[in-house]
């Protein structure tokens, strides 16, 4: 296989098998014509990066109908506040443009001003309550053709933002060089993205799903901007998504790599997270790992005991239908978000039930799909008598 950034060879090593939409959440009635698509892992040598290799168009996926929405999280709220008054103190002047690729609701760009900021945002559902809050949010991807045509930011964008998107977007060429367009000559780029070393680490294979092409890690990164004039300066470990890079970039010559970043380049180069050794040795840890879960709900089950799970993530989508896990398996789905709430899950078929009526359900297995929100769910939803798990313990 190709990778599509240089067209050196990929090495495929891990099908997690038919996979369908992972945020296709299914009304009822219309479960008929479902899409699926085989879900493969590659990597690819030269530039040190994971990716996968067949994906749905993104136009499937951001849509009119997109459920995701940051605003769900106060935690991310919180991030996102507490991030824009660093980046206003060390990269911004008075009246710096902001940019944010995938915008979403608009969670982060509320925090800058209104007249200087603009968002990117493809999916409508989200895009919507962005324009509701006054934001200027333009309802498309950023790429070359619709950059192209806002000529007066040309240059002058001094902060390009990204936030869990920029490993959705195939086109990685086609983004940077869109960056390259809107980009001042001293503008910064940040974006934080589920980290490869943090998935390793955790066997958190659910990181892996359509919308997640890329799974970045610094050398990989490194490499990748070098190649268009650029240059990683600096990083930091996040703990949002369950293991976050937060990277800064800039173009080559304006800065130079901070001391904290050749230090993290390192730990990462002695993890091997560089290297195709290291994904030989997570597909065996994900395959235990399938194992375990099956055996653990299995015994609950035998035991007479019913599963509920908690937070119908994208990720879900990913355990249950590789680990052919079913509504005989699991009851139902809580969440919070109205878009889920009624409708099933993708593949599986599991029904989505409203957050209100968990705590009056008595379940005591709850899988926790969301386990990157549990501080948060479990602040308000524990009980003594409820045994929490997931794929991770
Ligand atoms: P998340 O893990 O943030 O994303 P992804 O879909 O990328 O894997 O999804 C969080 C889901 O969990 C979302 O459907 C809302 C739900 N949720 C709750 O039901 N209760 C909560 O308290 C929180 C924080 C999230």
């Amino acid at each position: 296989m190709k990778c599509r950034i240089d067209k050196t060879k990929c090495n495929i090593f891990l099908d997690l098998g038919k996979m369908p939409v992972a945020n296709g959440f299914l009304n009822n009635k219309k479960n008929q014509n479902e899409y699926f698509y085989k879900l493969q892992c590659a990597f690819n040598k030269k530039l040190s990066l994971f990716q996968i290799v067949q994906f749905p168009n993104p136009k499937k996926m951001f849509n009119k109908n997109y459920p995701f929405y940051t605003s769900s999280s106060k935690f991310m709220i919180k991030h996102f506040k507490n991030f824009s008054k660093f980046i206003k103190k060390k990269y911004l002047k008075k009246n710096s443009i902001v940019l944010e690729v995938g915008s979403n609701d608009g969670t982060f760009l509320k925090n800058f001003n209104k007249k200087n900021s603009i968002g990117f945002e493809p999916s409508e559902s989200v895009h919507k309550v962005a324009l509701k809050e006054g934001l200027k949010s333009y309802n498309k991807f950023f790429n070359l053709k619709n950059v192209s045509k806002l000529k007066k930011y040309h240059g002058r964008v001094d902060l390009i933002f990204g936030a869990n998107v920029f490993c959705h977007i195939p086109n990685q060429v086609d983004l940077i060089k869109s960056i390259d367009r809107m980009l001042s000559k001293e503008g910064t780029i940040i974006f934080e993205e589920p980290y490869l070393g943090s998935m390793y680490k955790k066997v958190s294979y659910d990181q892996i799903y359509d919308e997640h092409i890329y799974m970045f890690s610094l050398t990989s990164i490194n490499k990748i901007y070098e190649k268009f004039g650029f240059e990683l300066i600096d990083a930091s470990h996040q703990v949002t998504h369950g293991g976050s890079m937060r990277y800064i970039i800039k173009r080559k010559s304006v800065s130079t790599k901070t001391r904290n970043l050749l230090k993290l380049i390192n730990e990462e180069k002695k993890k091997e997270v560089d290297k195709f050794s290291a994904c030989l040795k997570f597909k065996k840890r994900v395959i235990h790992s399938k194992k375990k879960l099956r055996e653990k709900i299995k015994k609950i089950l035998e035991n007479k005991n019913k599963i509920c799970g908690y937070g119908a993530t994208s990720k879900s989508t990913t355990i249950l239908n590789f680990c052919n896990i079913n509504k005989s398996m699991i009851d139902c789905i809580f969440d919070t978000t109205n878009d889920k709430i009624g409708k099933l899950t993708p593949g599986t078929h599991i029904p989505i039930i409203d957050h209100k009526f968990f705590k009056r359900s008595g379940y005591k297995h709850v899988f926790l799909f969301a386990w990157n929100h549990k501080k948060e769910i479990l602040k308000k939803e524990n009980n003594k008598k409820i045994q929490w798990f997931s794929h991770l313990n």
